[in-house]
């Protein structure tokens, strides 16, 4: 026992490896509430907390705290689902009938211990992660928000600055939609550039090209790193953050579908208002004809990776 003092614990985070820890820190350093960090691996969680409760800034009243029970999240405002059964190398999807069969022995813990979290799924595969969670659950499909497609959406206005040499600031509304896995789609259609719509300073060529670039993000960062995590873990703070201080942001993110840009029982991102109840509200945007097909063809795959999970 390293702490003494008393302990709201209110965000959770479960699973604290990189992505996990790093999300932690960010909360920890930002002085938002106390976090709990959750690891089967109960020594892996203390290193993590130990290391991190050295930023927490001298004005903050919260702490940082390490467990392997996952009991203890009882109460929590908010449950981080980071876990992770292993290391994928060429598809998210690659544990897909371990992930799931985690997410959901997770999805029942969280159920009984704290019924009225909002629940941020990060871990992979993100999609079919996040609708085994709700349908184990069986929580609102407001407050099991998939955090993945706001990190496409940073990766394709990081691209297309980087192709027309403008600063990021001057790039409006780039979203992703879809899967996140190969088959996302960045919708050009929406994004202006200081106002004046991309599409109109772009090839056909350029469009396929970001496309690529976008939806292989995390295969080039791999050949640099072996694995991405401060680029999801500010995304995922982010939302941490808006539904903390009761805001409202507008981002892409899984959520289950019912009737919502023509797919129904699947999980897949979407632009959507948060707020502190978790999302407010689906946002219709308008896509083009080519960009619906593409999502048609991402909607497809996610459908089909929920149903080819063995329920054993
Ligand atoms: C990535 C992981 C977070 O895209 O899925 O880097």
């Amino acid at each position: 026992m390293y702490f003494t003092f008393k302990v709201i614990f209110l965000i959770s985070i479960i699973g604290t490896g990189r992505v996990g820890s790093t999300i932690g820190f960010l909360c920890v350093s930002h002085a938002l509430d106390d976090v709990l960090f959750v690891n089967a691996d109960k020594e892996i969680a203390i290193g993590e907390s130990l290391d991190i409760a050295s930023a927490i800034p001298s004005s903050s009243k919260f702490s940082i705290s390490a467990t392997d029970d996952i009991s203890q999240i009882k109460d929590s405002k908010i449950v981080v689902i980071a876990a992770s059964v292993g290391v994928y190398t060429t598809d998210r999807a690659e544990h897909i009938d371990e992930q799931v069969k985690m997410i959901k022995s997770i999805a029942g813990d969280v159920k009984k211990y704290c019924p009225s979290a909002i629940v941020l799924v990060v871990s992979n595969p993100l999609d079919v992660l996040t609708y085994y969670f709700q349908k184990q659950s069986q929580f609102s499909r407001f407050k099991v928000i998939g955090i993945a497609s706001s990190l496409d959406s940073s990766r394709f206005r990081y691209h297309v600055s980087d192709k027309l040499s403008v600063p990021q600031s001057s790039i409006n509304d780039a979203f992703v939609l879809g899967e996140h896995g190969d088959s996302m789609v960045p919708i050009f259609s929406k994004v202006t550039i200081n106002g004046d719509s991309l599409l109109s300073k772009i090839s056909e060529n350029d469009v396929d090209e970001i496309t690529s670039s976008v939806r292989d993000y995390w295969k080039a960062l791999r050949n640099h790193k072996s694995r991405s995590m401060f680029g999801i873990a500010k995304n995922v703070f982010d939302v941490i953050n808006c539904i903390y201080a009761s805001q409202e942001m507008t981002v892409s993110a899984a959520i289950l579908l019912e009737n919502e840009y023509g797919e129904s029982d699947i999980t897949m991102g979407i632009p959507v208002k948060i707020n502190n109840n978790g999302v407010s509200e689906i946002v219709t945007i308008p896509i083009n004809e080519k960009e619906s097909e593409l999502l048609k063809i991402s909607a497809s795959k996610i459908r089909h990776q929920i149903l080819s999970v063995s329920t054993e």
